[in-house]
């Protein structure tokens, strides 16, 4: 059976991911991993390890050493929260990336799944059917970093048979997790501050 690593395990898509795996390939094939010290609940039916994505020497030991096969690489700052720090988003939604790529280009991973976003398209882009290939001028550092992770992939892919497949995602929201910095989120956000009592003033114009 394959090993798989979730890494950004602890957030939106990780959580419900990672039970999705796990009943698909048995629990200890699925290790979740995040920043966070202790385990998040939600996940805590499998392996975990706490890893930071930006310890690019942690990362390359715990892959080789655990022998994952397959990498989902779910950590990266958010549109909303990218926004409000463009030097550190860039770093952690790039470098996490070439960390990732650059093992299965020396073939310690078989195979990666990295999301990218419709933050790619950007105000030039067609609102209407929005074409797969059609002007792309992201405005945002999260859309830059998700066009130029796009680019990226597809050259490892040419260039070294590297095998990482990307889907677009919209602005999810869910409601198994609290929102967190995407800026679609304020629909899930406005609910929980109603309901603590709080104001909720919405960023977008
Ligand atoms: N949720 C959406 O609407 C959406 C849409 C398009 C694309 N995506 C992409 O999907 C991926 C996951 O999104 P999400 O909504 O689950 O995000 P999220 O913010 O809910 O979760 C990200 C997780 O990554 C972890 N993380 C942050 N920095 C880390 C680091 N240095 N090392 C290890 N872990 C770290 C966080 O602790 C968090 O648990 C991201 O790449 C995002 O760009 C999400």
């Amino acid at each position: 059976m394959k090993k798989q690593l979730i890494i950004g395990a602890g957030g939106q898509i990780g959580t419900e991911l990672v039970l999705a795996l796990r009943e698909k390939h048995g629990e200890e094939n699925v290790v979740a991993g995040d920043l966070h010290a202790d385990c998040p609940r939600a996940i805590s039916n499998g392996p975990y390890v706490q890893m930071d994505i930006l310890n690019r020497e942690k990362v390359r030991s715990f892959i080789i050493e655990e022998k994952i096969d397959e990498v989902y690489l779910l950590a990266a700052l958010l549109s909303a929260t990218a926004e409000k720090n463009p030097a550190f988003a860039w770093e952690l939604n790039m470098d996490g990336l070439f960390t990732i790529l650059d093992l299965a280009k020396e073939g310690a991973i078989s195979k990666i799944f990295w999301p990218s976003s419709i933050a790619v398209f950007g105000p030039t882009t067609p609102k209407e059917n929005t074409p797969q290939y059609t002007i792309m001028e992201p405005s945002t550092v999260y859309g830059i970093s998700k066009q130029a992770g796009e680019r990226w992939c597809e050259y490892y892919f040419n260039n070294y048979g590297v095998d990482v497949r990307s889907i677009r995602y919209p602005g999810l929201i869910s409601y198994t997790s609290l929102p967190g910095g995407g800026t679609t989120d304020y629909a899930v956000d406005i609910f929980y501050q109603a309901k603590m009592g709080h104001e909720f003033h919405l960023f977008l114009k």
